[in-house]
This record gives C-alpha cells, structure tokens and sequence, in this order.
C-alpha cells in the first residue's frame, strides 16, 4: 500500500530529537491540517477495512481523531481506549512499554457487547506495545478483533510483526525507516 499513499506522506513532517535526543518523530499534525490530505487519509483507511466491524476502538490520544472520523463513516461506534485514570467506571487496564517510556491503557469493562466485531485505530505502530496492549483489552472485554489501522508504521521498531505474530492483521498506510 506504501507506493499509493506517497501524496499522503508528503503531508508529514519529521521532527528530529523530539521527544528526546535520537527520535525521528513523524508529526502528523501537518497532514490532518490539509482538509484533502485528512478527508484521503479517513477514505483510504476505511476502505482497508472490508469486514464489517461494530466498533472502532480508538487509541488515545491521536487514535482518537482519527478513530473518530472512520467510525462516523463506517456506521460504527467508537471505543475509546484511554491512558489510565481518565475513564469514570469500572475499567480493566494493560500495561505497556513505549519507544520512550512506560504506561497504562485502560476502558470501560461494559464496553463491548459480547462476540462485537471490533477494529482497532491508531495514528502509528512503532514498538506495537501500545497496539498489542488495546487488543488485549479488546479481547478480555469479549470483542473479537478483525484488525488493526494505521497511518504510519515504523516497521524497523517491529510492532506491525509483533502484531501479526499473534494473528491480528495489521494494515498501514505508509511506513517510515
Ligand atoms: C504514540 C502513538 C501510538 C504509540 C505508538 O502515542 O500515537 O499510540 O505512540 O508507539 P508504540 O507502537 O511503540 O507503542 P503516545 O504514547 O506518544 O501518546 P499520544 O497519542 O497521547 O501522543
Ligand atoms: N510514537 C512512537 N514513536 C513515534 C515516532 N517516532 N514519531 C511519532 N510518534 C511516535
């Protein structure tokens, strides 16, 4: 899908030593602020997506306007997956490491009706610990997960394998070195 998404990649900008010395950050600001580029972006991911799905379980907090937008087009609901302590019901809660750091995914225990087809959404995969982590809440909440939706990979970082080695196929819309 690399090739055909070439305009798209255009629209990001890199950002070196953000947030911290030796990162390459792929800021994505810059394509969501292109009214074509974001309209692109929303079409091209929906259109990946050739099961229908219940829900769009959207990672916080870029996954979030991203999530958002195909949900609306796609007839779904949208889950949100939130850092932990921001959700105000019973939650359950996974672990992860990141690129640079630690941290906490959380949502609400209720949150999927039992067998729902769920997609799961993010801005980038880059160590997959994120994206592993959301799925694992997707699966302990009863929802069966038919894939996961990226703009970015960062394949170098192994998330989008890691993500396949454990059956969840992992599509993306451009990948950075
Ligand atoms: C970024 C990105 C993904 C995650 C990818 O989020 O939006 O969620 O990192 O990294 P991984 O594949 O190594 O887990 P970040 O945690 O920076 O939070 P933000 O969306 O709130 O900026
Ligand atoms: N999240 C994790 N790694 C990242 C990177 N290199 N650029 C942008 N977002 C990221």
């Amino acid at each position: 899908m690399t090739s055909a998404n070439d305009d798209l990649k255009a629209l990001v900008r890199t950002i070196p030593d953000f947030p911290k010395p030796g990162i390459q950050f792929r800021d994505l600001t810059t394509l969501l602020l292109d009214a074509g580029g974001f309209r692109a972006t929303i079409e091209r991911l929906v259109d990946s997506v050739e099961t229908k799905v219940d829900l769009v379980a959207a990672i916080d907090a870029r996954g979030f306007a991203i999530g958002g937008a195909m949900a609306e087009k796609m007839g779904a609901g949208l889950l949100l997956i939130r850092k932990d302590g921001k959700l105000p019901g019973a939650t359950i809660a996974e672990d992860y490491a990141l690129e640079y750091g630690t941290d906490r995914l959380a949502m609400h225990v209720d949150a999927i009706a039992a067998g729902s087809n769920v997609v799961l959404v993010d801005d980038l995969i880059a160590t997959g610990g994120t994206a592993r982590a959301a799925a694992r809440l997707v699966a302990r909440a009863g929802g069966h997960l038919v894939g996961a939706r990226f703009i970015i990979d960062l394949p170098d970082l192994g998330g989008s394998a890691a993500l396949r080695r454990v059956g969840v196929e992992a599509i993306s819309l451009m990948e950075f070195p």
